[in-house]
């Protein structure tokens, strides 16, 4: 591979994303003194965390009584009984502090009269257990993750870490098991640059383009996590794909939770608020997997709103306009763009879209990443963090608003992690060439390929095979069909067009990397969802309705090699790290 102009740089940290989990692992690293390199496909203020609208859970009680064991509690329930309680317990009773040293690090948060930091109601936070409704998610009017993220970003440049912008990563460099770092290219100048670290954070977000109608940006194609796959280690519960309740109809573009937390509700072709009938307490502010599927059966059975009756109506008009103005000024702009609704006059159409991916990297809740040999082990040298990572706080769904405070719990965990892993004596070894030549040769042959096969028509196979067969509701024959389908697109990458074959600003050649990284991530999840046959969380099967702890209350770990995957299980950790607090899972489930 003599053509390409290889650079070689040495870290001690390098942490590839620089969404808010990336940022604040890379803030706590520089914090440490340690040498951090962080890399970017896209400008850092770009990332998708700009995108979170509602806000960040933190059990502060600014707006009345709350508790960090109650938060732990709606998270472990709101995962269906998936999510890893050790984990769990860390995040909830982490929280306030990570939120505080955001509001120290200048994050503009919306402020309740007497100055504290402004907490809404979000799905599924409850008081007391579950008796009612708290006020737990930290607000910066409706923008709170790119407030975060610009916060994050100044905090990182002030603490000197080293930024590589706009380069592209291609694969891990790995050595007896153990990570080295990582090789990337820079769509700037063509050249590529390999990075010796001693320890690698992987915070490149989710995968949500794997469907077709998703609230995630283009450039969430989950890329970490597909250089993990191609290092030979798993993903972990793949199969649980959360679907928002409230994309605009039509365009996919999020509608915050928080316009039902600030009173907002959904309503059927009949004017009838529906929720009421299918969670009677929580009602529109149930868990979202609760909410989706309840919009979906009133469009099944007929109550859609619209000519086709393919979606509900959004209410907020009935709000008035100076909290619509000052707490929700983001989606009301969105509304009027995507949709040309006025939400103080009308109500916004909506539906169902895919939005979050509670599988991913397997970790601990220091942020290791983890693979099973018999039992369950740590990769050294390589860490997991954000949307990317699955720790497992989520489980089975995410509750609104956990997702931006996972991201810096975790990224200040990995950061505190590193610290008291990288000595000062430690020394960098040499990588075998092996490596380079294998991820290169991956590279040239992409670059080089002239078949037939557009990428643009083979992600939108992908993606209508992904919309289709493994949706909100799932079933023994469409997942079966799914199974097949998915692995069309992946074959058809063997006579794949890519025209550009420059090294500068080939976005074709991006979007072809994107989508092989896409394809095997979409692989996983279908082959997952396949093999769970019970349903919990997200993961809705029809023809097996209810959560089977039994024969499933155990993470999904699933490998890939060429178009063969191999599933594991591995058990739900119900222990926590102090044994304050320990929950289990009741027969029934109340909504
Ligand atoms: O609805 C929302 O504002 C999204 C928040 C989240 O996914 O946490």
């Amino acid at each position: 591979m003599s053509e390409y102009k290889i650079i070689d740089h040495e870290y001690d940290v390098v942490v590839l994303g620089a969404g808010g989990a990336g940022l604040r692992a890379a803030v706590g690293l520089s914090e440490a003194g340690l040498k951090t390199a962080c890399i970017s496909k896209v400008f850092p203020t770009r990332s998708h965390t700009s995108a979170a609208q509602g806000g960040i859970s933190a059990a502060l009680g600014n707006m009345g009584e709350d508790d960090w064991r109650w938060h732990m509690y709606d998270t472990v329930k709101g995962s269906d009984w998936l999510g890893d309680q050790d984990c769990i317990e860390y995040l909830c009773k982490e929280a306030p502090r990570a939120v505080l040293e955001l509001e120290k690090y200048g994050v503009p948060f919306s402020r309740t009269k007497d100055g504290k930091i402004y907490q809404r109601p979000f799905g599924g936070m409850t008081k007391n257990y579950g008796n009612e409704t708290v006020q737990r998610t930290c607000a910066a009017a409706d923008r709170t993750g790119h407030a975060i993220l610009h916060t994050l970003y100044g905090q990182a440049l002030k603490h000197n870490t080293e930024f590589f912008i706009e380069y592209f990563a291609l694969d891990l460099l790995m050595k007896n098991g153990t990570c080295k770092g990582l090789i990337a290219w820079n769509l700037n100048d063509g050249t590529i640059h390999r990075f010796r670290s001693h320890i690698t954070i992987i915070a490149t977000g989710g995968y949500g383009k794997i469907y077709y109608s998703s609230t995630a940006a283009h450039t969430c194609t989950g890329d970490g996590n597909a250089m993990v796959l191609r290092a030979g280690l798993p993903l972990q519960d793949m199969e649980f794909v959360q679907f928002h309740p409230t994309g605009i109809y039509g365009h996919g573009t999020l509608i915050s939770e928080g316009v039902r937390g600030e009173g907002g509700f959904l309503v059927n072709s009949e004017g009838e608020r529906f929720m009421k009938r299918y969670a009677p307490k929580a009602k529109d502010l149930a868990s979202r997997d609760v909410v989706s599927r309840s919009i979906a059966i009133e469009i099944n059975e007929g109550r859609g709103v619209g000519k086709e009756k393919d979606h509900v109506h959004l209410h907020l008009d009935h709000l008035d306009p100076k909290v619509i103005e000052n707490r929700l000024p983001g989606i009301s702009e969105s509304s009027r763009l995507f949709a040309n609704v006025d939400v103080t006059k009308e109500p916004i159409p909506v539906v169902p879209t895919v939005h979050y991916n509670m599988g991913g990297i397997p970790t601990n809740y220091k942020a290791e990443v983890l693979t099973l040999h018999g039992s369950e082990q740590v990769i050294p040298g390589l860490m997991a963090i954000g949307e990317a990572a699955c720790v497992s706080v989520h489980g089975a769904n995410r509750l609104g608003s956990n997702s931006l405070i996972d991201l810096v719990v975790f990224g200040r965990a990995a950061a505190k992690r590193a610290a008291e892993i990288i000595k000062p004596e430690m020394k960098h070894e040499e990588i075998p060439q092996s490596e380079t030549d294998k991820c290169l040769d991956r590279f040239d042959k992409l670059r080089n390929s002239h078949g037939s096969n557009p990428t643009s028509e083979l992600r939108a196979s992908m993606q209508k095979t992904m919309q289709s067969k493994c949706a909100v509701f799932r079933t023994e024959k469409t997942l079966k069909e799914g199974v097949e389908e998915i692995r069309d697109p992946f074959k058809g990458m063997d006579s794949i067009s890519v025209k550009d074959k420059s090294l500068i600003f080939n976005t074709d050649l991006v979007e072809t990397l994107e989508f092989d990284n896409l394809i095997r991530q979409a692989i996983t999840t279908m082959d997952s969802a396949y093999n769970r046959k019970e349903s919990r969380g997200a993961h809705a099967r029809e023809d097996f309705p209810n959560r089977d702890d039994k024969k499933f209350m155990q993470h999904t770990l699933t490998w890939l090699n060429d178009t063969n995957t191999k599933i594991d299980y591995r058990p739900v950790n119900t222990s926590t790290l102090t044994n304050e607090v320990q929950y289990f899972p009741p027969q029934e489930r109340v909504y």
